[in-house]
């Protein structure tokens, strides 16, 4: 009986790390896998929960498995059927939209000239012979709402290209065996469209494979960045992917993927993003002074972007007409300081993740 494939695991936090996630998700399914072909059982659910809320249980907020029709059928599609779900779409920002220091415009368009000059550098003019694995690939990396989903489709508009993009947690799978073959379905769609290929939060798929192997579900994390690794020599076109923080980039993609690095807007950036955040028809008080509004600092483009809407949405809410410059400061105030508490939270010590990573590892052994 193909078990796995009528799996599903929820509810992992967003602060486990990709490493413990992936490692738990696959040790579970051994287990849950077993369980199954001992027992014939194929409905039940395991809870994770305290004491307290286990009297209370609601299956929505825990880890949980339920029976996924579709995902049985996805299972038997090759890498060709699979690739026929995958779709390059028009980029939705160009570079006009984009406010970004010069340094990092520059580090872009260089990175974009490098790309397509690739083909000439290294195979009509040979380097190939003397660097076999060229840099073909961007990794954009920095805190969220710096602008690199932005960024991936402005350098498609300059390429006049269309983009498909996937995250990383849509191409991994719950199911063994299917992560890599997804992988490989998204490179192959990719080139099939003329695409580029967008790979966001792919921390997990750039880090340092792992060494010593003994489980099954250790190997199926090697084997989607060992296939990632096919994948990119293979490729011709132009992939970015996004990542927030990786602590430990495996060496063999350290010298494929070519680094740009966004960084939170200073002073000018935030004046003109909160510029171009304010539509003309958004009816401005006369006090909004884009100075003052720049002023705030240690916010990021979305958060700009979230207190626009947010402010607007207030206003009209209260029935009032006018958006006043007190209505944005407080908004973005407001969006700055959940923004830090959920990064706080989520910015475990070394010691603490190495703590939870045990936990996880002895509870599921
Ligand atoms: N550098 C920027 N320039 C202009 N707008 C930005 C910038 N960064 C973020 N934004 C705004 O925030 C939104 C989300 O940004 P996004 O590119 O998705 O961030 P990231 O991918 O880095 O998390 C954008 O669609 C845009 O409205
Ligand atoms: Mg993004």
């Amino acid at each position: 009986m193909e078990a796995s494939q009528n799996i599903l695991v929820q509810g992992i936090p967003d602060n486990v790390s990709e490493d413990v996630a992936a490692l738990f998700r696959s040790r579970i399914l051994n287990a849950a896998n077993k369980f199954i072909d001992e027992t014939n059982l194929n409905k039940f659910s395991i809870t994770v929960t305290t004491a307290s809320k286990i009297t209370n249980f609601n299956e929505n907020d825990s880890t949980k498995f339920t029976e996924n029709n579709n995902q049985r059928q996805n299972y038997d599609l090759t890498v060709e059927e699979r690739a026929d779900k995958y779709k390059a779409v028009q980029p939705l920002f160009d570079f006009e939209q984009l406010v970004i220091t010069e340094q990092v415009k520059d580090d872009l368009l260089l990175a974009v000239d490098l790309i397509q000059l690739e083909s000439k550098v290294f195979d009509d003019w040979g380097l190939r012979q003397i660097e076999p694995f060229p840099r073909t690939a961007l990794n954009f990396y920095g805190s969220p709402g710096t602008g690199k989903t932005l960024s991936a489709h402005a350098i498609a508009s300059k390429i006049q290209r269309p983009i498909l993009a996937a995250s990383y947690a849509q191409i991994e799978s719950m199911y063994h065996g299917e992560g890599p073959k997804n992988l490989e379905a998204i490179f192959l769609a990719a080139e099939r469209d003329n695409a580029l290929l967008f790979i966001d939060e792919a921390d997990s798929l750039l880090s340092k494979r792992l060494t010593n192997v003994t489980q099954g579900s250790e190997q199926a994390i090697n084997s989607m960045r060992s296939q990632l690794l096919i994948c990119l020599e293979q490729f011709s076109g132009v992939v970015i992917f996004c990542t927030n923080l990786v602590e430990n980039y495996d060496k063999a993609f350290e010298t494929r993927v070519r680094h740009v690095r966004f960084l939170m807007p200073d002073f000018t950036c935030r004046r003109e993003i909160w510029k171009r955040h304010l539509p003309n028809k958004l009816p401005l008080s006369c006090d909004v002074s884009l100075e003052i509004l720049a002023q705030v600092e240690d916010v990021c483009g979305r958060d700009i972007k979230n207190a626009v809407i947010d402010g607007a949405m207030r206003v009209a809410r209260k029935g009032k007409q006018i958006v006043e410059l007190s209505d944005l400061l407080e908004s973005i105030e407001r969006i700055k300081s959940a923004r830090i508490n959920v990064t706080e939270s989520k910015k475990l010590s070394p010691q603490v993740r190495e703590q939870i990573s045990q936990q996880l590892k002895s509870a599921i052994a």
